[in-house]
C-alpha cells in the first residue's frame, strides 16, 4: 500500500528514463529482422541468459558497493549477428542483502524500496561463441527514481531530526528493542519516521475520542505487521464454513454491559509473533461459556488449536468458524497450564483425558450492533473479527477511525467483545486483544459502537455449550 506505484507514473517514468537512456529503440525493435539487424530476443534465449550472468558479474566486479547486486528486472534485450553475437540489454539492477564476499545466487533482493538503490543499467555485451570469449563492449547505468516521493529522515529539519532521534530512543528502550547492525537500526528508524506520521494522520482524521501514536509495533512496516499479526485469512469469506444463525435476545440491550465485572474474562494473553489470534478469540468465548454453565472460569489452551487444529492454519491464519468444529471433533479443550502456549505449531499432544471444556455446537450472530449488544450482556462475551489497520498505532481512548483506514470489508484480526457502553457521550465495544498487558488500555482496544466500524458486526459467532 505505502510502496504502490500507480501504474501510470511508473510507465510515464520508464519512458522518460528509456528516452534518456536511448532505449526507445529497442523497444521498438520487431522480434525478427533483416539480416544483420537488431532484432529483440525473448527472455528465456540461453545466450542471452549467459550474457545477463556475464555482465552482472563485470558490474559487481567494477562496483566497489558494499553489496552484491543483481538484475531485478530485464526491461529489454537485443540481439545482432556479428562476428558473434552483439547483445544490447536494458536492466534494473538492485541490492541484494549479500555482502559481497557470498555466493551471488543465493542472496535475496531487500524488500524495502529505499534499500534497493534500484538503477537502470544499459549493457552491450560481445559474444564469440566458437571463442568462447564474451566482452564487455559498454555499460551505462543511471540511477531509477523512486515511484513515490519518499521523505527521509535527513529531508526533515535538523530540531525534527532531533525530536525523532529521541523518540526513536525513547521507543528502543521502552520496549527492549535491539537491531543488529548499524545498517538495521537506520531501516527501523526510517520505518519508525513512517509510522510516527501515519498515526498523526490517523489521529487528525479520528472521529471518536482515541489516541494514536507510538506503540510497541512501530518499527514495523505495514507489511511486516500483517503478516506477523493479523489474519488475512478472515476476509476469505468462501472459507467460512456455514453456522446456524443464534436466536435472538430475548430482551432488548441494557445501557452498558460489562463482562470483566461478572468474572466471566481471563487476565489478557499474548499471542507472540504468530498469527493465532482466531485461536485467542475462539478460546476467550468458550472461557465465558463455560463461567456462564459452570460457574467457575478457566484459562483455555490456545495451543492446543495452534498445534491440532488442521482445518486451520496455526501461525498462518485460521477462521473461529472452522477453530468450533475442530473442537468438536477433537473433543474440548484441554486447560492452558496443562497445555501452555509457545507461539508456534508444534506436534499435536492433545489427550481427551485432559479436557476441561466441550462444545457441542457454534452460532452466528446478527449483523446488527444492537441485536449483538442486545445478544451478548444475555450470553457471555463474543467472538469477532475486525480490520485492525489503526489499531498498530492505538494507544487508548475510543477509537472511531475514518473510513479508508478501515476497510469493514478487509477484516484481518479475531478478538472477544466482551462489553460496551458510553464514555463521555461515545458508544464502543470493549475489545479484549491478544498482544499482551501492555498494548492499548491495559491490552484492551475500544472502538466506536453504531457505525459499524471496520467490519465489527461481520463475523460475530459464540460457541454452544449444552
Ligand atoms: C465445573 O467444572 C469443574 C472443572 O471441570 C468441575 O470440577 C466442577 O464440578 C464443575 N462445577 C459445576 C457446578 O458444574
Ligand atoms: C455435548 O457434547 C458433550 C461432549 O461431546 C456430550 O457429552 C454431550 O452429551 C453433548 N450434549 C448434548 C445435549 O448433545
Amino acid at each position: 500500500m505505502a510502496m504502490g506505484c500507480q501504474i501510470f507514473v511508473c510507465v510515464a517514468l520508464a519512458a522518460v528514463l528509456g528516452a534518456a537512456l536511448g532505449l526507445d529503440e529497442d523497444m521498438d525493435r520487431p522480434l525478427f529482422g533483416p539480416p544483420g539487424s537488431a532484432i529483440r530476443v525473448i527472455d528465456s534465449d540461453p545466450g542471452l541468459k549467459k550474457a545477463l550472468h556475464f555482465a552482472q558479474e563485470r558490474y559487481n566486479l567494477g562496483s566497489n558497493a558494499m553489496h552484491l547486486r543483481k538484475v531485478s528486472r530485464l526491461i529489454s534485450a537485443t540481439k545482432q549477428l556479428v562476428k558473434g553475437i552483439r547483445y544490447t540489454i536494458t536492466v534494473e539492477m538492485s541490492n541484494t542483502q549479500c555482502k559481497k564476499s557470498t555466493m551471488l545466487r543465493t542472496c535475496d533482493f531487500y524488500p524495502e524500496l529505499q534499500q534497493l538503490k534500484t538503477e537502470i543499467c544499459v549493457f552491450e555485451i560481445w559474444d564469440i561463441p566458437w571463442q568462447s570469449t564474451l566482452n564487455l563492449l559498454k555499460q551505462k547505468c543511471q540511477p531509477k527514481a523512486l515511484p513515490e516521493e519518499t521523505t527521509t529522515v535527513e529531508d526533515a529539519s535538523p530540531e525534527e531530526s532531533v525530536e525523532l532521534l529521541n523518540l526513536f530512543k525513547d521507543f528502543m528502550v521502552k520496549y527492549n528493542k535491539a537491531y543488529s547492525t548499524q545498517e538495521e537500526v537506520d531501516r527501523r528508524l526510517q520505518i519508525f519516521h513512517e509510522n510516527v506520521k501515519t498515526a498523526a494522520r490517523i489521529q487528525s482524521l479520528d472521529q471518536g475520542s482515541a489516541e494514536y501514536g507510538i506503540t510497541k509495533f512501530s518499527d514495523l512496516t505495514e507489511e511486516e505487521f500483517r503478516s506477523t499479526y493479523l489474519n488475512p485469512l478472515l476476509s476469505q469469506w468462501t472459507l467460512q464454513r456455514p453456522m446456524k444463525l443464534a436466536p435472538s435476545a430475548r430482551s432488548p440491550a441494557p445501557a452498558s454491559w460489562d463482562w470483566r465485572d461478572h468474572g466471566a474474562v481471563s487476565p489478557v494473553k499474548n499471542q507472540g509473533m504468530c498469527g493465532s489470534c482466531w485461536a485467542f478469540s475462539v478460546t476467550g468465548n468458550i472461557e465465558g461459556q463455560w463461567f456462564l454453565k459452570n460457574g467457575t472460569l478457566q484459562s483455555l489452551s490456545e495451543q492446543e488449536l495452534v498445534d491440532c487444529d488442521g482445518l486451520d492454519q496455526a501461525c498462518r491464519g485460521g477462521l473461529p468458524s472452522n477453530a468450533y468444529e475442530a473442537i468438536e471433533n477433537l473433543g474440548g479443550l484441554e486447560l492452558e497450564r496443562d497445555y501452555s502456549y509457545t507461539g508456534h505449531k508444534q506436534r499435536c499432544d492433545f489427550t481427551s483425558r485432559k479436557v476441561v471444556a466441550y462444545i457441542n455446537s457454534s452460532v452466528e450472530l446478527s449483523k446488527d450492533e444492537n441485536e449483538i449488544a442486545a445478544w451478548l450482556a444475555e450470553n457471555g462475551p463474543i467472538s469477532v473479527a475486525l480490520n485492525a489497520f489503526a489499531m498498530q498505532f492505538y494507544k487508548k481512548g475510543v477509537s472511531h477511525p475514518f473510513k479508508i483506514f478501515c476497510n469493514p470489508w478487509m477484516i484481518d484480526h479475531a478478538v472477544l467483545l466482551v462489553g460496551y457502553g458510553d464514555r463521555n457521550g461515545i458508544p464502543f465495544w470493549a475489545i479484549k486483544n491478544s498482544w499482551g498487558e501492555e498494548y492499548g488500555e491495559q491490552g484492551y482496544y475500544y472502538l466506536y459502537r453504531g457505525s459499524n466500524a471496520c467490519g465489527i458486526n461481520r463475523m460475530a459467532s459464540s460457541a454452544v455449550v449444552n
